[in-house]
């Protein structure tokens, strides 16, 4: 509504600077992985910001009160990093609707028109706005409509990434009609961590409130279950697969939280995995949702643009090794998808034509502990 939607990739840099296994971010990080992300095929698969989280402020503001760069970590400033835009990229910030960010650097309360000018001065495309350190759940709302407005009256095109939801759910349901008239993707759930668990828990939380966010996604506003994790320390390749495969139909932002200097080809060919991707970007923009759960099974499916499904089975069951899921085609698209007929292909874990099968047919599918089967499924 407010700005035209660029959902596209975006590679994220958290402030990991308290963890001795990640580099501390610094403006040579960001030149050096936005070097990776435009020779190593990153940018071409669609990931094409690069984004700074929490930490990069200096404590105070400057004379004119405006916010400035770490001059340790980001020696030439914020502009100088925009130069990501020479190797065509863009440029992600963080800031909050507080007198705070979450790890304490200046946030943008009572400042909302004069940061998002500094911003848009510097040649940012996407702010991520936190809600930490508000003192009431008007003085957020205030804070996140503000920053909207703020941002569009820069005048620059500029992704909006909110945690509006997030902020107010213990105490308040979200008014999801009007978080979409301000913000491009808004989180609604805890932060993501390099765990399964981590991602187990964003996928039951999303199941258990479908009915609330499913249908407010589309062009302009999508919900964010958070970063892939994808290429670090946590996931097996099963679970890593499931990420990706769920993200999709999920229709998230892909924002991968890693070390692009350091990844394995095994992540790298699943993070830029160009079937995933294009259902993750379906142009029809409905988000999936799960069917079934049976059995530790679940059963997902995304509406896709041409009268195709995209559909997963998950396998919750994390003893023992691969199971058989069985389902009939007529429970896809509410008997739909393939009536007469459809064509069906597995995209994940590898990608393979399992050929025509008539609607009244049933598909077997096999799945790894913790794993899933991501098919596309189309009806001729
Ligand atoms: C959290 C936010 C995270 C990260 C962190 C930085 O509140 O949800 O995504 O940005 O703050 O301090």
């Amino acid at each position: 509504p407010w700005r035209t939607c660029q959902k596209r990739g975006c590679h994220v840099l958290r402030s990991l600077s308290w963890s001795r296994r990640l580099p501390v971010p610094s403006e040579q990080l960001f030149m050096e992985m936005a070097e990776v992300m435009a020779t190593e095929g990153w940018r071409d698969a669609g990931y094409e910001f690069v984004c700074i989280d929490d930490c990069w402020m200096a404590p105070t503001r400057d004379r004119q009160g405006r916010l400035q760069a770490d001059p340790k970590r980001v020696p030439s400033g914020i502009r100088r990093v925009a130069q990501v835009h020479s190797k065509g990229l863009k440029l992600g910030i963080y800031s909050d609707v507080g007198n705070k960010t979450c790890a304490g650097f200046p946030g943008s309360y009572n400042h909302y028109d004069l940061d998002a000018q500094t911003f848009s001065s510097w040649g940012v495309d996407l702010l991520k706005f936190d809600g930490c350190n508000s003192d009431t759940l008007e003085l957020l709302a205030e804070g996140y409509r503000h920053m909207s407005l703020a941002l569009n009256k820069t005048g620059r095109s500029i992704v909006y990434s909110c945690e509006w939801p997030l902020y107010l759910r213990p105490m308040q349901q979200p008014n999801y009609t009007e978080i979409k008239q301000y913000c491009n993707h808004w989180r609604n759930f805890h932060d993501v961590y390099d765990s399964w668990s981590s991602i187990k828990t964003i996928l039951g939380w999303t199941a258990l409130h479908q009915d609330t966010i499913v249908k407010i996604a589309g062009p302009g506003g999508w919900n964010d279950p958070d970063m892939l994790v994808i290429g670090n320390f946590g996931l097996s390749w099963d679970q890593a697969v499931t990420q990706m495969a769920m993200w999709a139909v999920m229709a998230a932002p892909l924002f991968m939280s890693n070390d692009l200097r350091h990844i394995s080809p095994d992540a790298k060919w699943l993070l830029q995995n160009k079937e995933v991707i294009a259902i993750n970007q379906d142009p029809l923009g409905k988000q999936g949702y799960q069917i079934t759960k049976d059995m530790n099974f679940e059963l997902w499916e995304r509406p896709l643009s041409g009268q195709a499904y995209a559909v997963a089975v998950l396998n919750q069951q994390e003893i023992g090794g691969p199971r058989n899921f069985t389902f009939s085609l007529t429970l896809l698209g509410n008997g739909l998808a393939c009536n007469p007929a459809c064509s069906v292909r597995q995209v994940l874990p590898a990608s393979r034509d399992w050929g025509f099968y008539s609607w009244v047919s049933s598909l077997s599918v096999e799945v790894n502990p913790t794993g899933t089967v991501l098919l596309k499924v189309v009806a001729p």
